[in-house]
């Protein structure tokens, strides 16, 4: 698929320059046609349900082959937070426990544990330098009461880009669980729980996947589903569970147990044709595409005097540019460049950031920066 290939599955390019896809971003036409296939076939035949729920094991092996991980693995959220929150709620505790994160997380890698709090589970929030958590700062966190190390793959506000194989190896190697908020990641660049020694993850669907929100994934590695428990027991996480009056508690053995009841399936059907797209482009090419196109626009933003905040080192580099003007209003910045030129981007912890994707080409990046008021 060429560029102007990619774009025509973005109805959006033809209504703005958009650049935010690090906040929620437009839905892919596979995923917006796919959604409304469902609803009509909702709305017009009422006897195919188990065709949807047929459609939905589909869309759990996609998902599984985008992350590397096997399909009874996978379950569906319905956002980032929930999948953190199962991790969190599930796992069982000692007082004095500590579960390990960086002090620049989005609040989603945050509370769930914070949470724990009341269990007697401490919270140790590595701090950032330089908007950088190296791996050794982490490493250095963990003692011998660690049980989690939970981070995002991508740093929401920074763009940060962790380094998750080098941090799982290390949790593998001190016996440490290793958790990953993943929604700032996935669709934009390679993750591979068995390479990078993921033991959970979860990420919603509307940001790098390019779907709706409410409905995203969550991967429990094989050897771990036996001792998460489910926060609820739901009635579709049981073995029996379509044998509706025989009530036996017993979870099915595979991820399916975190999926409580009855799933979003307008969701699942864009989640699922999203993915299926973006695999079809492929995760390497998009991840030198979106890599190139930030440097670019690094570059146009030094030459105009814009401080860039974001590490640019190589394995560090992400979607998200986080960049400052020393005399210019950011707010104001963002809503001149959206409502006079229909150029999207945000402002974040007192930065602007950019986060162009996959569709987006270089004459957009570069009317961005021509846009940008002069220093
Ligand atoms: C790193 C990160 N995690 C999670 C979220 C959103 O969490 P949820 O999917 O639970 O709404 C965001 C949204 O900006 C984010 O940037």
């Amino acid at each position: 698929m060429d560029l102007s290939q990619i774009r025509e599955l973005f109805p959006v390019t033809k209504n703005y320059n958009f650049q935010d896809h690090a906040a929620v971003a437009p839905l892919s036409k596979p995923a917006a046609e796919a959604m409304r296939q469902y609803i009509d076939h909702l709305s017009q035949c009422a006897t195919i349900r188990g065709d949807f729920y047929k459609h939905a094991e589909h869309v759990r092996k996609v998902a599984a082959q985008l992350i590397n991980a096997a399909p009874e693995e996978v379950a569906f959220v319905k956002n980032t937070t929930e999948g953190i929150g199962w991790v969190a709620g599930g796992l069982s505790w000692n007082t004095g426990d500590n579960v390990i994160t960086t002090n620049v997380e989005f609040p989603a890698n945050v509370y769930p544990w914070m949470g724990l709090q009341a269990r007697g589970v401490q919270l140790k929030m590595v701090p950032e330098q330089n908007l950088r958590v190296p791996v050794e700062r982490i490493a250095d966190a963990i003692d011998s009461r660690t049980r989690v190390v939970t981070i995002s793959a991508v740093q929401y506000a920074g763009g940060y880009r962790a380094d998750l194989a080098a941090l799982g190896g290390i949790c593998k190697e001190k016996g440490v669980l290793f958790c990953v908020d993943a929604i700032q990641a996935l669709g934009a660049f390679p993750i591979d729980v068995s390479e990078m020694s993921i033991d959970f993850l979860s990420a919603d669907g509307h940001k790098w996947l390019c779907g709706p929100e409410g409905c995203g994934i969550f991967y429990c590695n094989r050897s771990l589903i036996g001792h998460l428990k489910p926060v609820v027991a739901g009635w579709l996480c049981m073995k029996n569970a379509s044998d509706y009056g025989n009530y036996q508690f017993e979870f099915v053995d595979s991820a399916r147990k975190f999926d409580s009841g009855s799933y979003n399936l307008a969701g699942i059907y864009g989640l699922g044709a999203s993915i299926e797209m973006l695999l079809e482009v492929g995760i390497d090419k998009i991840s030198s595409h979106v890599l190139m196109l930030t440097d670019r626009l690094v570059r146009g933003l030094r030459d105009k005097g814009y401080r860039v905040v974001s590490s640019r080192q190589p394995g560090e580099a992400s979607g998200i540019v986080a960049f400052i003007s020393d005399i210019h209003d950011h707010e104001q910045i963002k809503q001149h460049l959206q409502g006079e030129h229909r150029v999207v981007i945000s402002v974040r912890e007192g930065r602007l950031r950019a986060s162009p994707h996959l569709y987006n080409t270089t004459q957009e990046i570069d009317q961005l920066i021509d846009l940008l008021p002069s220093h």
